[in-house]
């Protein structure tokens, strides 16, 4: 399996263009689904989880084609018929997102059967709005021996949905079901992410009527058919906030670009609350330190507009070389702390009770061997490494590959020492 090493020590400085969002792609790429003309994704990343979504899209009756246009990276998804209703366990476990194939194959071809997705290692992540929706949305659904049989042989129909806590997967897979329900659906309590905004306005250039996607209540009105668009992916706010966490850790000055304002305002009033010099321009935003040590802030996690769970590792690595004692809340996972003791590994002082986490910073950070333990984990050890004395190694980097493209390039171009080392065969996702 792949490491990588960094040499801690030097400043960033440059230019760090954005890519697409990866949990948009996975949601947008699975709307290929529902209709049988070709759906052309721009300013797509190359990722680990977009190519194993495809990979699960080929087997249902989706053809795949990625190529590099004048427009920039872009994938072509095209499902003439659906060939297969059948999402097996080995590919659904390996990428929770690949669940939300359900609502789609269920919409175009009126049954399905799709693997419940299992744990994983930030908390238990149950599917059971998932199902509730598309329950709601009339289907008829058996759980049997780990699947999900969904029938709904006339087609779904138009419903009231409520949900009783903001889920984002839920919110976009009711979404990607009811716009081709007979009749309108309303979705109550929807979550308010950008990907939602970002599905609407697809599903809309398909010919989807969904309106309100940003705000609490979507309402959409079931259409006949859908038909083939283009459509580019919003950039990946998450991708950006790491990168500005990592300019704010390692000092210098990076711009952040292709990107658009207002999708990590929560994550840049904390920067600024810290001491970090804070820019916002046309295309992202510009993030300075030199050489003024960071205070420590307080942040809790929170649905969009709030502190985004997906930067909460990160941040962490960031204060834990700020002066004072940080408060650090995780309110959506349960298990989300699984980089503190590795971030500890490099000299960190943090303890974890129960959902919060207190870090105490430190002068100085040691380089040491670490061990990715999910998506975000993983970048927060590198940006911890950033400042390590010496050289840090981050394992099991696989987790790393699923969302963050080019990541050693991107960081490198800016002045970082950081290579990957390349291990024994490749690594499984
Ligand atoms: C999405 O996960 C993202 N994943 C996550 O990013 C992100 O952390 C999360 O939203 C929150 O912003 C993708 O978009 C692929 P939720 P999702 O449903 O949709 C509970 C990353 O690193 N819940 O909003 O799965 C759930 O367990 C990933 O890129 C139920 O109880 O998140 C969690 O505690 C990690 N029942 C809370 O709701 C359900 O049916 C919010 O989860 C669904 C969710």
């Amino acid at each position: 399996m792949d490491r990588i090493a960094i040499i801690g020590g030097a400043q960033l400085n440059g230019t760090i263009p954005v890519s697409g969002a990866k949990n948009s792609a996975i949601k947008l790429m699975a709307a290929s689904l529902l209709t049988d003309e070709p759906l052309r994704l721009t300013n797509m990343p190359r990722l680990a989880d977009t190519r194993f979504l495809g990979k699960l899209l080929t087997r249902l009756g989706v053809q795949v084609t990625e190529s590099d246009g004048p427009d920039g990276q872009q994938t072509l998804l095209h499902a003439p018929e659906i060939t297969s209703g059948f999402a097996p366990y080995d590919l659904v476990r390996q990428m929770r997102a690949s669940f939300n194939v359900l609502g789609p194959l269920v919409a175009r071809s009126g049954q399905a059967k799709v693997s419940l997705p299992g744990g994983c290692t930030i908390g238990a992540r149950p599917v059971d709005l998932h199902l509730q929706a598309i329950e709601a949305l009339g289907a008829k659904i058996d759980l049997h021996e780990g699947y999900v049989y969904a029938q709904a042989p006339r087609g779904l129909k138009g419903a009231e949905i409520r949900f009783p806590f903001v889920s984002v997967g839920a919110t976009e897979h009711a979404m990607l079901a009811a716009v081709l329900a007979d009749g309108v659906s309303v979705i109550h309590n929807a979550a308010c992410e950008p990907e939602l905004v970002d599905l609407q306005e697809c599903l809309n250039a398909m010919g989807a009527k969904v309106e309100g996607a940003g705000t609490p209540t979507v309402t959409i009105t079931g259409v006949p058919r859908l038909h083939g668009a283009t459509h580019a992916v919003i950039p990946d706010r998450i991708e950006m906030g790491t990168y500005a966490v990592a300019a704010a850790m390692a000092g210098g000055e990076v711009r952040l670009s292709n990107a658009r304002p207002g999708l990590i305002d929560a994550l840049l009033d904390k920067l600024k609350e810290a001491g970090a010099g804070v820019e916002e321009t046309a295309d992202g935003c510009i993030i300075r330190r030199n050489g003024q040590r960071l205070s420590a802030v307080d942040i809790e996690t929170a649905p969009f507009p709030g502190f985004a769970t997906d930067l909460q590792a990160q941040f962490m690595a960031l204060m834990t070389t700020a002066k004072g004692e940080s408060r650090i809340r995780e309110t959506i996972f349960e298990n989300r702390f699984m980089h503190a003791p590795e971030l500890m590994r490099l000299g960190a002082d943090i303890s974890v009770s129960g959902g919060e986490a207190r870090v105490r910073g430190v002068e100085r950070l040691e380089g040491a061997e670490v061990m990715a333990t999910d998506l975000r984990a993983s970048v927060s050890l590198v940006i911890a490494g950033l400042v390590a004395r010496g050289e840090t190694t981050v394992s099991r980097i696989y987790h790393l590959d699923r969302g963050f493209e080019r990541l050693e390039e991107k960081l490198g171009a800016c002045g970082a020492q950081v290579r990957r080392i390349k291990g024994d065969g490749e690594a499984e996702l």
